[in-house]
């Protein structure tokens, strides 16, 4: 009896750590009604009077043992489950956030300020919401005249000076001079609007850059000069310009600039549609009407004025061949431009 007792105890120090149904068990088989150790109390009657002294403490050391390993494995079971529950690991690395990247369009804008910085010009802006007067009229585009239809104005009131979205950034000339006395000498970067149907070459909003450069006895071949030296920046060394006589009611003479395509090299390609060259602004002397209605004196100053997309600009650069693309956000899109940066 003695050494059962010995081998039950044995049996309690070995146990290890267990889940809670196996506890349960364990107490059901020791501590319950027909257990182990109440049955050996029944037992304890039937022992001889000088046994049962040793036999008594025995076996209350053995209900003991079973009564203290299952409060033991309680609570190894309850730290376990704590710890389960709030494991994290500090040495863990962390999820990488995916870092994006400059929007081929931001990129453009930047390269060309840059660029007119290098030559003096300096940064103006002006409002996306404008008024008649600086989007046409003060740019010699009198009530009526038939150049407004060039540009298919969304409005958002009507009136005597009707408020809409600037359909140019040429606006912005008329904004820096009037606060600004000549020498004038600014790059004008914005969003515009038109209402054109969208489609791979045309978009309601678009960007442009506009240019202006008013001090004395400025010519002709300085603005020839100024784009040249754009373009070799822009579109590598070794490229040409042209220019073609155009119409803008606000500089006269005007000019559309070609530059020689940068995919063949001139040779005639199906992206400059065979001719070897490839349009990119419009340009020209700012006419004097558009000077005196902002207060200066086209006797004594003159300038040039030039104005570009700068979707048409990366598109040239980059041969993006589909103006919705810079719209949609395609990661995979906006990804082939980090190299760019
Ligand atoms: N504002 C013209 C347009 O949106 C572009 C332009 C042409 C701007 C000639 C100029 C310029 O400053 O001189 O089509």
């Amino acid at each position: 009896m003695i050494e059962k007792i010995a081998g039950l105890l044995q049996e309690i120090e070995d146990l290890k750590a267990m889940r809670e149904q196996e506890i349960e068990e364990f107490r059901v088989r020791f501590l319950g009604k027909k257990g182990e150790v109440t049955r050996l109390f029944e037992e304890f009657r039937n022992v001889l009077p000088e046994e049962k002294k040793e036999f008594g403490k025995k076996l209350n050391e053995l209900k003991n043992a079973a009564t203290a390993k299952i409060e033991e494995l309680r609570a190894i079971l309850e730290e376990s489950t704590e710890a389960a529950e709030c494991s994290f690991d500090l040495t863990k690395p962390g999820d990488a956030c995916e870092l994006g990247t400059r929007h081929p369009i931001s990129i453009t804008r930047e390269e060309i300020i840059s660029i007119f910085n290098k030559l003096g010009y300096t940064l103006a802006e002006g409002p996306e919401i404008e008024d008649d007067h600086h989007v046409f009229e003060a740019l010699n585009f009198p009530a009526d005249h038939p150049a407004r239809d060039m540009q298919d104005t969304f409005f958002i009131s009507s009136g005597a000076n009707p408020i809409l979205l600037r359909t140019h950034t040429s606006s912005v000339q008329v904004r820096t001079m009037e606060r600004q006395k000549p020498p004038v000498r600014v790059i004008c970067p914005g969003r515009v609007f038109r209402n054109e149907a969208i489609s791979a070459r045309a978009h309601c909003i678009f960007h442009q850059v506009e240019g202006l450069y008013i001090d004395k006895n400025v010519s002709f071949a300085d603005l020839k000069q100024a784009i040249l030296l754009f373009v070799k920046e822009m579109f590598g060394e070794n490229t040409q310009i042209r220019m073609r006589p155009s119409y803008f009611p606000f500089t006269e003479p005007s000019t559309e600039v070609d530059i020689s395509c940068n995919i063949c090299g001139g040779k005639g390609c199906n992206i400059c549609k065979g001719t070897g060259w490839l349009e990119i602004m419009g340009a020209g002397m700012v006419d004097p009407n558009v000077l005196s209605a902002s207060g200066i004196d086209p006797k004594e100053y003159s300038g040039f004025a030039f104005g570009m997309g700068i979707e048409r600009i990366a598109m040239l650069k980059w041969q993006v061949r589909d103006l919705r693309h810079y719209f949609e956000n395609d990661v995979r899109f906006l990804r082939e431009f980090e190299t760019s940066m």
